[in-house]
């Protein structure tokens, strides 16, 4: 089954309890909630007690993508404060197998994500720990950019490597993902489907819609 992860990156932040209802109701599968620190990306948004104060309002798992430096420092306070899922990113860590064996030893879900340059071949042999990998289909720090073509092959090439390996491994895709472009990457091998402004441009309708082309696919 493939999952919708909307981005509440586009969200009202003066009032997200209402906008995680209208994607509730409307059947988004988690939450996706980008942190930002404006040290691994310019830009800075939510921090713990965020997440937390969502986690008590929202009714499905939470997908904390952390776009921070050393992340092994606030990993246990992140899954604490709820995540279900938890993505950091390769290029802000040294000890990639250290740091997801934290994260396994704490319950949640875990991930290493890929800015769109970083090749898939650095994860080759943590492959058979990971939930699953995001790969960055924008250059990560802001919503709204556009989606980079050249990222689809790397889609792919992971699904096969998935594939040839027997693994369970989800792959995530995020950045720029919208209803006329969501197929291709379904097409290519994605399993979890981040959209921020391309759910919040209308989320009651996109949401649905979304969900109805997720359905097509399996
Ligand atoms: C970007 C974030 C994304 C962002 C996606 O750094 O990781 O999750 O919210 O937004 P859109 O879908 O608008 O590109
Ligand atoms: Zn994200």
């Amino acid at each position: 089954m493939k999952l919708l992860a909307p981005s509440l990156l586009s969200a009202n932040f003066a009032n997200l309890e209402k906008d995680i209802k209208i994607l509730e109701e409307n059947g988004a599968d988690i939450l996706h909630l980008d942190v930002m620190d404006g040290h691994f990306v310019p830009n800075i948004t939510i921090g713990i007690p965020v997440v937390e104060a969502i986690s008590k309002v929202s009714q499905i798992p939470l997908d904390v993508h952390l776009m921070i430096e050393e992340p092994s420092r606030y990993l246990k306070e992140f899954i604490k404060a709820g995540a279900s899922y938890i993505s950091f990113h390769v290029e802000a860590e040294k000890h990639i197998h250290r740091t997801l064996d934290l994260a396994k030893s704490l319950g949640a879900k875990v991930g290493v994500a890929l800015n769109p340059a970083t090749p898939i071949l650095v994860l080759e042999d943590v492959l058979p720990i990971l939930d699953f990998v995001l790969i960055m289909t924008v250059n990560p720090g802001f919503g709204g950019q556009r989606f980079l073509e050249f990222t689809l092959e790397k889609v792919r090439k992971l699904k096969n490597i998935i594939k040839e390996k027997s693994l369970n491994t989800l792959i995530e895709v995020d950045g720029g993902i919208k209803l006329d472009n969501v197929e291709k990457v379904l097409k290519a091998g994605a399993d979890i489907i981040v959209s921020g402004s391309g759910i919040f441009s209308n989320p009651k309708e996109n949401t649905k819609k979304f969900k109805q082309i997720l359905k097509s696919y399996f």
